[in-house]
């Protein structure tokens, strides 16, 4: 079985990583799986450098083929933020409840469009680097709901579902979201490939 290092150690996003890639046949290792402790500077400016910083930073580590996703939430009446300092907005340790309840009283009387981005990075063995980008347009509810999935889910309404995505299956999150949009294009690839590369034994 092929193996796939995941460059992150959010549970959340090697859950849903796992739910799309091993049907597929993929074995998805985390960080929490490494011994080796690797700092990781998300330095970038924007979700195409971030996740390369990541992936590249593993990948030189490791020396196997990584694959690393950068994410966020942009608030069109916002001016995108909070964009590529969506885990860090308003501090890192200040609960979600609190940022999407300031969120929602941020657009509240503006437009109300928003947009979930992700890229996927992938360093092959050789040093081979591409990247998948993924979007899914939404709107920000008029209140926190829903107690799936994490994040900015419970504010983030979409429209085909009539709901927000926190009140969705991770399955019908999955077939629309940004990391499943990303993680597809990624998936057409590898199968492209076919190749050993994108196996990593830990
Ligand atoms: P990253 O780990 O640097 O990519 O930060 C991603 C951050 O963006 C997360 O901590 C969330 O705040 C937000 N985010 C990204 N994807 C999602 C999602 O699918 N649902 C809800 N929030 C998300």
């Amino acid at each position: 079985m092929k193996e796939i290092l995941i460059a992150t150690g959010n549970a959340h996003k090697v859950e849903e990583f796992k739910t799309m890639l091993e049907p597929l046949g993929f074995c998805v290792k985390s960080l929490k799986d490494i011994k080796e402790k690797i700092e990781i500077h998300e330095t970038g400016k924007t979700f195409e450098e971030n996740s390369m910083i990541k992936a590249m930073t593993l990948h030189q580590a490791l020396g196997c083929a990584v694959m690393a996703d950068d994410s966020g939430l942009e608030v069109d009446a916002l001016d995108n933020a909070p964009g590529v300092y969506s885990a860090r907005f308003m501090g890192e340790d200040t609960s979600y409840d609190i940022k999407n309840q300031y969120i929602i009283d941020a657009v509240q009387g503006k437009e109300r469009g928003a947009q979930f981005v992700c890229v996927i990075s992938y360093v092959e063995k050789d040093g081979k680097a591409t990247s998948y980008k993924g979007i899914v347009r939404g709107e920000i509810n008029d209140c926190i709901l829903g107690n799936k999935g994490f994040g900015y889910d419970p504010i983030f309404y979409y429209p085909p579902y009539g709901t927000t995505l926190a009140n969705v299956s991770e399955e019908m999150k999955n077939a629309v979201s940004h990391r499943g949009i990303a993680l597809r294009k990624l998936v057409d690839y590898l199968k492209e490939q076919n190749e050993n590369d994108s196996c990593c034994t830990l």
